[in-house]
């Protein structure tokens, strides 16, 4: 038995994903039946109010939907406090309260906090879990789930992990970063090293690039003055983006343990290359959406969304050249691309193989598409693997020929969710599909030489129609090396 303490549970994740999640944790058994779950938050509410706006969350966003029958169960669990997070008499009142129910229970119950309020409060949120004494005491667990952002530079990183790990130990702290909770991003290392003739040719030797896109239709959805301060680096790229490149290039781990899986996907982080400024003139464009259209809708432009200052210069796009210095990959480039207001919903991770042009010349492969493996999250979970094959009635000419493994729809919506996923592995206290802190201040180093050079040259933001696919830049990014954008059809 636990305790979940949710700290601003009543927000946008907690009402759409957390809640929902940790019922269906809940509902399949996966949450031991007398665990209790304690939101916190600051709005007033009564805890017949809060437990009606669960209610119709978990209608709403469940995947396994509203059973009268388990929510009643669920209801006796759950719990609303109102406090001030910076008032160290609630998380005291609190204390008393947990305390008092391991007492009911004759034993010390794991508590498990998840901090999914502004980034602001997590550091003075730890200080306080330790100063009421919630934090304290060793008979069972403390646990402590962060959302990101982690940080917003280096130096802010490093003094909100110096904050935390002064009150946890470092085994506790589970740095989430919910694209890990994906079942098919965890696809990615059992395609790799439990397939010889796919990790046989996972080299330079054969790889001719790797792309990484992140795409998306949606806008800034109400969080302008997050997103205004903190703009695409550092909101997909210093953590989606970099885990996602380091799943797909690491070495294989000695075993599946996470310190193994963690010390591997390091190495990666590590080996991307530095660019100084001139590297990243030309490695990297960053765009900020004007107005536009998304499926026939009118959209406004950034600088138009409600609180966004007319002469922003936050960037909603970046695409960037990188590459993984080790003697796997020496000289691969790796492309990745991440937008909001574009004109697709899209999560791929496509791996480009290169020609085999001995036997058949160059002339062979012009109607052909390239040799591709296709990792795709979104809009629909699938594998693809692109193949030449002669054109029929033709031996000296290629056409490009497609073998792709769907989902099964029904398949999904067994799965967990990443949030629930992820959640139920911290209960275990499994941090495997969490983010080190090594990793994390490592991918700080990489946006953190980005946003420098970025933030002061004020000219690399290239503006792009909302319902585009990018700045034209982006395009020219790639055909500069002869290739183009891949994963989008
Ligand atoms: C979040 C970012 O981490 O990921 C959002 O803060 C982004 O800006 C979101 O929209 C994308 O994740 P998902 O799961 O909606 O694809």
């Amino acid at each position: 038995m636990s305790i979940i303490v949710v700290f601003g549970g009543t927000g946008d994740l907690g009402r759409k994903k957390l809640i929902p999640d940790i019922y269906n944790l809940y509902f399949e058994n996966n949450l031991p039946q007398e665990s209790r779950v304690v939101t916190v938050g600051r709005s007033i509410r009564s805890e017949g109010e809060y437990k009606e706006s669960v209610r119709e969350c978990i209608s709403r966003y469940s995947r396994l939907g509203y059973d009268e029958d388990v929510w009643r169960r669920f209801e006796k669990i759950i719990s609303y406090r109102q406090f001030d997070f910076n008032d160290i008499e609630g998380y005291r009142k609190l204390e008393t309260e947990l305390a008092e129910i391991e007492k009911e229970c004759g034993r010390p119950l794991g508590r498990l906090f998840y901090l999914a309020t502004s980034h602001d409060f997590f550091g003075p949120i730890v200080e306080k879990l330790r100063d009421s004494g919630l934090a304290n005491g060793r008979d069972s667990f403390r646990r402590l789930i962060v959302e990101k952002p982690f940080g917003r530079d280096i130096a802010s990183a490093r003094s909100l992990n110096a904050v935390i790990r002064s009150v946890f130990e470092e085994e506790d702290i589970y740095r989430i970063d919910h694209y890990l909770g994906n079942e098919m991003i965890q696809n990615i290392l059992s395609l790799r090293f439990s397939n010889s003739m796919l990790e046989q040719v996972w080299n330079s030797s054969c790889i001719d690039n790797i792309q990484i896109s992140i795409l998306e239709e949606a806008g800034v959805e109400g969080r302008e003055e997050y997103y205004e301060s903190s703009g695409v680096l550092r909101d997909m790229v210093q953590n989606h983006i970099i885990q996602l490149i380091s799943l797909v290039m690491m070495e294989p781990p000695v075993s599946l343990a996470p310190e193994d899986i963690k010390e591997q996907k390091l190495k990666v982080i590590k080996s991307i290359c530095n660019m100084t400024p001139e590297d990243i003139g030309e490695n990297v464009v960053l765009g900020q959406y004007a107005e536009g259209t998304i499926k026939s809708e009118g959209v406004k432009g950034y600088r138009s969304e409600k609180g966004v200052p007319e002469d922003s210069v936050t960037a909603t796009f970046a695409a960037l050249r990188l590459f993984v210095e080790n003697s796997r990959w020496n000289g691969v480039p790796v492309y990745v691309r991440t937008g909001k207001r574009l004109n697709n919903k899209l999560l791929n991770i496509a791996v480009e193989f290169k020609n085999l042009s001995s036997v058949y010349g160059a002339e062979a492969f012009v109607d052909s598409q390239p040799n591709l493996l296709s990792i795709n999250i979104l809009p629909e979970e699938s594998i693809s693997l692109q193949f030449h094959m002669k054109k029929p009635g033709r031996l000296d000419k290629l056409e490009p020929f497609e073998m792709s493994f769907f989902k099964n729809q029904e398949l999904k919506s067994k799965n967990p969710e990443t949030y629930e996923r992820l959640i139920y592995d911290a209960i275990r206290g499994d941090s495997t599909r969490y983010a080190g802190w090594d990793e994390i201040e490592s991918s700080w180093r990489i946006v953190e030489d980005i946003l420098d050079t970025c933030e002061k040259r004020k000219e690399c933001l290239h503006f792009y129609s909302a319902g585009s696919s990018g700045p034209n830049e982006a395009e020219r990014l790639l055909e500069r090396d002869g290739r183009r954008w891949l994963g989008d059809g």
